[in-house]
């Protein structure tokens, strides 16, 4: 297992789409180990392959820890087949460090993936785990939580990124 390096924007890896996993074996899986490795390190509950360079369609999600047991959902070429209701939460991420904004999404979903043994998965969540699932599906997608928001608040928070950039730069 290891520790891989989150990417942050504005790295150009985040704008990008992710591919399908086409074959679960070795390498999938080690790399989704170490991606749950790596979000636990940086006491986050959610990441997506993208976020550590590599443009596969997976996620990995853990909104217990923590504060309780882990608890961690992989999650291989996931799919939101139903959406519902509306829900407006205060979100961060890990490839936006320093800055967190309201962003509305859906309250409930149902969720099609596979597990690291192939196997089918139909989940439906609520609340903060919809909320974690959704974010992660859209790091797949090239998307961030501040694509989200409407465009006076999106370019006050990149000035911000912009500055804490320049600040851990000196
Ligand atoms: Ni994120």
């Amino acid at each position: 297992m290891g520790i891989l390096k989150i990417r942050v924007w504005p790295d150009e890896v985040l704008k990008k789409k992710a591919k399908e996993v086409t074959e679960i074996g070795g390498e999938i899986v080690k790399l989704s180990q170490d991606m749950l490795e790596t979000m636990y390190n940086s006491r986050g509950i959610g990441l997506a392959a993208t976020q550590v360079g590599v443009l596969k369609r997976i996620i990995v999600i853990d909104t217990n820890y923590p504060e309780d047991q882990k608890n961690p959902l992989i999650l291989i070429n996931p799919v939101i087949v139903e959406s519902e209701g509306e829900e407006i939460m205060e979100e961060g991420c890990l490839s936006l460090p320093g800055i967190t904004t309201e962003v509305k999404r859906a309250y409930r979903i149902l969720v099609k993936g596979f597990d690291l043994d192939g196997r089918e998965l139909e989940i439906e969540a609520t609340g903060l785990n919809a909320r974690v699932i959704q974010h992660e599906i859209d790091h797949l997608n090239g998307k961030l939580f501040i694509d989200r928001i409407g465009k006076v608040r999106r370019e006050l928070l990149k000035k911000k990124l912009k500055k804490l950039k320049r600040e851990e730069e000196e």
